[in-house]
Order: C-alpha cells, then sequence, then structure tokens
C-alpha cells in the first residue's frame, strides 16, 4: 500500500462529554472501529496521537500512539509528522477521530484518487479523512501554515477529489446528538424493505436533541425523490421553538406528540417557487387546476414520506400529523408561507421512548392484483384485516400499563372504517379546507385557463 495513516485523536471532547477515541459504536470504540478499517486496508503503519494524560488506547490494536501537549489539529499533526518523519510511507491517510463513521469502502475509494491531496467530495462538499503525498504533509514544518487548510490552498492543482456516497465525511461526531445519530445508523442497518416493515408510528420522546447536521442530512436525503414533472413543489419547515410548537400542537387537535417532539417538520406543497419562475420572466402563473394541487400534494407527500423513512434509517421515529390541515390557512401564517404553498402533513420527529406493536396491514393479496383488480378478493381482506385488527387490540391491552385506556377488542378494521366513513356526515369533514386553500392560491377545478391565482404574487 504504501501508506501510513495518521488518526488524530488528541481532543478533550469537550462538547461530547466524553473522549471520543473511546465512545462506543456498534460495539467497539471509536478508535477500535477506526483501527479495524485501517487493518483492512492493509495500512503499513497506524499512528495514533493521543494528547498528554489521555487514557490509554484498548489493548490489541497494532498502533503507535504518540503523545502531544495540545489538541489543535495541526499541532497534533505537527507531532506525529515530527516524531516518525523518518517513516512516514509515500501517502498519509489524515483520519481526525471525529469522522470514525466513514466506512472502509469509503477510504478504500479514496485512496483510488491520485492527487497529491485527495479529498472526499459528497454531495457537493468535501470532507474527511484526507490523503496527502508525503512531500505535501512536510510543508506544515512550515512555521508560517496556520491550518491544514493553507496546505490544501497553496496549490489549488495539487487537489484532487474523490466523490463519495458516505454521508459521514461530512457528519463529525461532535455532540451528544452526533453521537446518538451514529448510533443510530448503525443500529438501523438493514435493507430499506426490513426497515419498511419495521414502521410504527412514535408518540413519545426521549429527552435527548435531533442535531441539525442530522435534520439537514436527512432532508437532504429526502429531497431527492422524485418529482412530477420536475416541479420540485415540495417544502420543509422544521420547528424546533417551544412556543410555535405549542401553537401547533393547538392547530392540530392539541396533539401532545407534536408539543413534545423536538422537532416539528411541515410538510409543504410549495408552488410558490413556481409563481416566482413565472414573474421573473413578466409572465402570471396559470395554476389554477386541479391536476396542479394534485401535483404538488404528490411531491410534498413524496418527500414528507422520504424523510419518514430516512429518519427511521437513523434510529429515529416519527408520527405524521394529519391534523395540520385543520386550520391550513393559520398554520400557513403561523410558520410564514407565502401564498401558493400549504402544509400537507406535520411531522413529529425525535428520538422515540414508546414501543408499539406494529398494525397489520390489509393482506398483500388485497393490495397487488394480477393484471386486472380482483375485486373478489375484497371480503376475504376485510375479514383478514378484521382479525388482524382485533389481534393487534388484544396483545395491546396485554401490554398496556395499568391505567391506560383500553383498546376495543372486538371492532375490526371494517367495524372502524364504517364507523368513519358511513355516517351522515363526510369523514373529517374540514369543511374549511377547500375554501381556505383556494385563499391560499391554490385551484381545484378540474380546468385551467381562469387565472384565479392572482397573477404576479408576492409572499
Ligand atoms: C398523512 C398521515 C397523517 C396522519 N396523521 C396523524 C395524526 O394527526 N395523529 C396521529 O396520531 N397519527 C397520525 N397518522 C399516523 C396514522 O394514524 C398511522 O400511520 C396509522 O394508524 C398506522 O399506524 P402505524 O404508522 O403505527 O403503522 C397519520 C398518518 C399519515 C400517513
Amino acid at each position: 500500500m504504501d501508506l501510513s495513516a495518521i488518526v488524530l485523536a488528541a481532543g478533550r471532547g469537550e462538547r461530547l462529554g466524553a473522549d471520543k477515541a473511546h465512545v462506543e459504536l456498534g460495539g467497539a470504540t471509536a478508535i477500535e472501529r477506526v483501527c479495524a478499517h485501517l487493518r483492512e486496508l492493509a495500512c503499513d503503519e497506524v499512528l495514533v496521537v493521543r494528547r498528554q494524560g489521555a487514557a490509554p488506547l484498548p489493548a490489541g490494536l497494532d498502533v503507535e500512539r504518540i503523545d502531544c501537549d495540545t489538541d489543535a489539529m495541526l499541532e497534533t499533526l505537527r507531532a506525529a509528522w515530527r516524531a516518525r518523519r523518518a517513516t512516514l510511507r509515500a501517502r498519509v491517510l489524515v483520519f481526525p477521530i471525529d469522522y470514525a463513521m466513514v466506512r472502509a469502502d469509503t477510504l478504500r475509494t479514496l485512496l483510488s484518487g491520485g492527487a497529491p491531496i485527495t479529498l472526499p467530495l459528497c454531495r457537493g462538499r468535501v470532507g474527511h479523512p484526507l490523503v496527502l503525498a508525503r512531500e505535501v504533509l512536510a510543508e506544515i514544518d512550515d512555521p508560517a501554515i496556520q491550518s491544514l487548510r493553507d496546505v490544501i490552498r497553496r496549490e489549488p492543482s495539487r487537489v484532487g477529489v474523490v466523490e463519495v456516497e458516505d454521508g459521514f465525511v461530512l457528519r463529525d461526531i461532535d455532540t451528544p446528538a452526533d453521537l446518538l445519530a451514529a448510533r443510530g445508523v448503525l443500529a438501523n442497518a438493514v435493507p430499506a424493505t426490513e426497515l419498511l416493515a419495521r414502521h410504527r408510528s412514535r408518540r413519545a420522546w426521549r429527552d435527548e436533541a435531533v442535531g441539525d447536521a442530522q435534520l439537514r442530512w436527512l432532508v437532504d436525503s429526502a429531497r431527492r425523490s422524485a418529482t412530477s414533472s420536475f416541479i420540485q413543489a415540495a417544502s420543509v419547515v422544521a420547528v424546533r421553538d417551544r412556543a410555535t410548537k405549542e401553537r401547533i400542537a393547538a392547530l392540530c387537535s392539541d396533539q401532545a406528540q407534536i408539543r413534545e417532539a423536538p422537532v416539528f417538520l411541515a410538510i409543504v406543497a410549495d408552488l410558490r417557487r413556481i409563481a416566482r419562475a413565472c414573474e421573473r420572466s413578466g409572465r402570471r402563473m396559470n395554476a389554477d387546476t386541479l391536476e396542479v394541487f394534485v401535483e404538488a400534494t404528490i411531491d410534498a407527500t413524496i418527500v414528507g414520506q422520504s424523510l419518514a423513512l430516512a429518519a427511521e434509517s437513523e434510529g429515529l421515529g416519527t408520527c405524521m400529523i394529519g391534523a395540520a390541515r385543520n386550520h391550513p390557512r393559520d398554520l400557513a401564517a403561523l410558520l410564514g408561507l407565502p401564498r401558493h404553498a400549504f402544509v400537507v402533513f406535520g411531522m413529529a420527529l425525535g428520538w422515540p421512548a414508546d414501543d408499539p406493536l406494529p398494525r397489520e396491514r390489509l393482506p398483500l393479496d388485497a393490495v397487488l392484483h394480477d393484471e386486472r383488480y380482483d375485486d373478489t378478493r375484497t371480503d376475504t381482506a376485510l375479514a383478514a384485516a378484521d382479525e388482524a385488527l382485533r389481534a393487534w387490540a388484544r396483545r395491546s391491552n396485554e401490554r398496556a400499563s395499568p391505567g391506560t385506556r383500553r383498546i376495543d377488542e372486538a371492532r375490526g378494521w371494517s367495524d372502524r372504517m364504517a364507523f368513519l366513513f358511513g355516517g351522515d356526515r363526510p369523514h373529517k369533514g374540514r369543511q374549511n379546507l377547500g375554501p381556505e386553500l383556494r385563499e391560499m392560491g391554490f385551484g381545484l377545478d378540474g380546468v385551467s385557463g381562469r387565472d384565479s391565482c392572482g397573477g404576479i404574487e408576492g409572499s
């Protein structure tokens, strides 16, 4: 390989409240995880820089420890360079321990780059770790160099990037929220189909924050979903402010899981950018049709479901909130939505504290038809769905703590649907929804041509 690795593990972990090298990640410490990857890569030597007096490294790592009296990144790297310059190989992987979640295959991809300075590039941003030619690393001896960035910027022609998909080249472990996210990813590393099968809506939360870096990563992933005609008519408003969440909860049937969740996400059907694009070319948006309304709603829904799945893939829990359509205008005003935008549904997001039994869905044969819809299966499907819901009620009651309201074990799914939809008044009337959506700039008519969106709109 002709490769040395320098693992920078001298930080005090003040924000994390723990020595980063020793935090547990998927059954091993961070330093063990990194060293296992480096062994897999057949690194010729591994140097681990520690602050003087820092806890010993786990036994059996087969690394050389170098102590230094500072935890400033450049100085720790200098300490390694000065101590081992004679033996360092042609290429040096500089690996801050904060990036311990980076996968071995990502490192292999990174090492395929041949530039004197090779950086991982993920979703348009460069991250860590990086690979330096030995003679480039030697430049840190120059006292004029203040940071590794100075070396990188000296000569842009020396810098090469390698595209990777591993978001952990960008997501360091710096805070307790980062650590929770990292552990969540490791604990949920299963195929997407298994994640889907594990899904449950969650309504109680641990008192732990959802980190901003994690939230940004999740939304950045979800926003890549398919979109009708590339209109990208979805936005997400993330609310963490306690008072705002209280007011949102009040507009959404006072559901406690909204108030108590660390984050409320409003999943928005958003034609504002299209209205603005039209305006900038001197045109009036003509989107006053049911079809455009449906398209925007589908776009938002797809982003919302992708976001829920992404969140669940990192161990977070979600509860979608249809009650966000109770008072669409008031909620839009509270969130400062422009005209042509409405909250399709909300999502309470957090680290789940409850453990509900999964609710069995309708049988596959009722949902998947071969070539043509087979209505003869419907009654069998209802019988199966009824029994599944009753079994779920029985098992939930058995598990419930004393004092919890019991679920009616006699009621099947079809009874429930008949109750919800078979009354004199429409289910969840929300009679205000249509008129309010029209006022907010959505047409709900089947035909286009009438420009009731108001032409050139301001927000
Ligand atoms: C668009 C949408 C809106 C929802 N709105 C609410 C809501 O306002 N409150 C709530 O507690 N659950 C809400 N849910 C969650 C459903 O009740 C839940 O998905 C369903 O009962 C199945 O349970 P499961 O998700 O645990 O499998 C909503 C789900 C969806 C898809």
